[in-house]
């Protein structure tokens, strides 16, 4: 696959135990107080450059309303980056680079985001994650492991019901004790 070709990235953060949210959906866990030496740094400019590479967000309707609760503390973390959320509801929207879709994903992929966009990214969450991997039309999964078992909540893969063959692509640890994995997926 080359730069400039259509590419949809799964990415979710996880604990080591596979739990992408806590049953509260309290987020402290996030934060981790770990340091590992060998682990890369990486500055807010580095962050700001590899976030400017993407051109669409998408995420289940769930997602979006956490990330909306979460945005009255911490701002809205997607920024001015196109963001479609998959609902079937009518859901406030307050900025003007949000959009609600509803309805067939294939066609979701095919018609609204290949001809716009490159570099999407897939944010949350695990329904959608799912939907994504059982039609094939996800390319690529990233997790970061955060060093924290969460010993239960929400799972990032549920029964997704089918074995699913990956390369690794690539794997970063940094020093805050994150582990990066990207996988692509093999169509
Ligand atoms: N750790 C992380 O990196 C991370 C990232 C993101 C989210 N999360 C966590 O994940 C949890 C949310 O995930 P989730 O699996 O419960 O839900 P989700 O995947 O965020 O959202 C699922 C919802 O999206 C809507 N939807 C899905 N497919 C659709 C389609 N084709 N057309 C229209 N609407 C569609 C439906 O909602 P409607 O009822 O609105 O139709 C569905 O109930 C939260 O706890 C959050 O904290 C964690």
């Amino acid at each position: 696959m080359t730069a400039d070709e259509f590419k949809i990235t799964i990415h979710m953060v996880s604990s080591l135990d596979g739990y992408i949210a806590k049953k509260d959906n309290s987020v402290s866990w996030f934060e981790t107080s770990d340091s590992y030496e060998k682990g890369v740094t990486v500055t807010e400019q580095d962050a700001k450059e590899f976030l400017k590479t993407i051109d669409c967000y998408i995420m289940g309707s769930r997602t979006y309303e956490l990330a909306l609760e979460l945005s009255k503390s911490y701002g809205w973390v997607y920024g001015d980056v196109p963001t479609i959320v998959l609902t079937h509801r009518k859901l406030p929207v307050d900025r003007p680079n949000i959009e609600t879709y509803s309805g067939d994903l294939d066609k979701l992929v095919n018609e609204r985001l290949k001809p716009n966009y490159k570099n999407v990214w897939l944010v949350g969450g695990a329904e959608l994650t799912k939907d994504f991997i059982r039609l094939n039309l996800a390319d690529e999964i990233r997790q970061s492991i955060l060093p924290v078992i969460l010993g239960d909540g929400t799972p990032f893969f549920d029964q997704i019901g089918y074995e699913q063959a990956l390369h690794l692509k690539d794997v970063r640890a940094y020093k805050n004790g994150m582990v990066e994995l990207c996988y692509e997926i093999r169509k």
